[in-house]
């Protein structure tokens, strides 16, 4: 009998403190929840997000993931196991998957060939070139929800090429591209993706508008081209000897150069800042983004995307400069850059 009871109270007591952890570690579940939907509201204000209470609950699960992700990923960083950081950027409520079809539809094309030819040859290169610097970059756009980058890319190469020929300052039109850039020869489908060759075949044949005259807004729409005045015409493109890293930076010691990578996967989505390292394969037919080349220093490339101010640094990403064939992401696959001469160019 006295054994029976005290084996009855030793269970009630174990019982009891089963429950009570379990209470324990509700408790601290649920406060970790509380201070992440705060997290998450913070950043809902901040990017101006508002959904439905059902898809805010799935935007907050992806939320909470990607936020797991970017803590584990600090950790490495400041172990020095990583070069670079991730931040819960503008696509922080995202999966990588959904992030992939609706913001990479780049693809390479194998048509794109150049009668003039980049090649390697040993030229004398500075240690490291920023364009910025020389004011011949462009502002940092935002292509927003349509599949454009193609066009940005190849606006922010046009756009270089035009200052450093002295027209100073000036803008073009990434929308014409995408609304006019399509049909007969053209393989470019607008919001869908596109060529930078293309638009560049296109600015030499037509002229590209300026900005203010064809402003952006983010859908394919029909072309417009022939109510534009300011209209710069362009003197053909130039194709970078492809798979070589020297010639890539002898063509980057010089020119903006338009390029495709392979943008896939979680790290470029919410990359934040420093050297981006991340494994990726670059073969020619995982090239998906396009974006532009802009300098590079010892140990990167500097690249002007087309997602924002808020996305990695100021809107660029460094690039691992790897002095191999296919390059960090296959950086050194699909690089070309525009031609224009001033006095040649004739303004419609
Ligand atoms: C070049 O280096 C990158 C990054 O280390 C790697 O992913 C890629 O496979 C390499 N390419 C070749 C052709 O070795």
């Amino acid at each position: 009998m006295q054994k029976e009871l005290l084996t009855i109270l030793a269970l009630t007591l174990l019982a009891g403190t089963t429950l009570l952890n379990t209470t324990q570690s509700l408790e601290s579940t649920s406060f970790l929840e509380d201070k992440l939907m705060k997290e998450y509201q913070l950043w809902q204000q901040e990017h101006g997000k508002r959904y439905s209470s059902f898809e805010n609950t799935h935007r907050f699960g992806i939320f909470k993931q990607n936020y797991a992700y970017v803590q584990e990923h600090q950790k490495r960083f400041e172990a020095g196991l990583e070069t670079y950081e991730l931040g819960m950027n503008v696509f922080a409520d995202i999966s990588s998957e959904e992030f992939e079809a609706k913001h990479l539809n780049f693809k390479p094309s194998n048509k794109q060939q150049s009668e003039q030819v980049f090649r390697a040859q040993g030229r004398q290169i500075p240690e490291s070139v920023d364009l910025r610097n020389d004011g011949v970059v462009g502002p940092v756009q935002n292509q927003g929800s349509c599949g454009s980058c193609w066009a940005f890319s190849a606006v922010g190469a046009l756009e270089t090429a035009a200052r450093q020929s002295g027209e100073k300052n000036v803008e073009f039109s990434e929308q014409e591209l995408v609304d006019c850039v399509k049909g007969g020869e053209y393989e470019s489908d607008g919001c869908n993706g596109g060529f930078m060759f293309e638009s560049f075949n296109y600015a030499t044949t037509n002229g590209i508008a300026i900005k203010s005259e064809y402003p952006y807004v983010a859908v394919a729409q029909d072309c417009q081209a022939k109510k534009t005045k300011t209209r710069f015409q362009f003197n053909g493109f130039v194709e970078v000897e492809s798979l070589n890293s020297q010639a890539y930076v002898e063509a980057a010691s010089q020119h903006a150069l338009s390029v495709g990578v392979n943008a896939k996967g979680i790290n470029f989505q919410l990359y934040k800042k420093g050297i981006f390292s991340s494994q990726c394969d670059g073969k020619i037919e995982s090239l998906n983004h396009a974006i532009l080349n802009v300098g590079y220093a010892s140990d990167y490339y500097l690249l002007k995307n087309s997602w924002g101010l808020s996305w990695g640094e100021a809107g660029f990403i460094r690039f691992a400069r790897i002095a191999n064939k296919t390059g960090q992401c296959g950086v050194h696959q699909d690089v070309t850059y525009p031609i224009y001469n001033k006095n040649s160019a004739a303004i419609q």
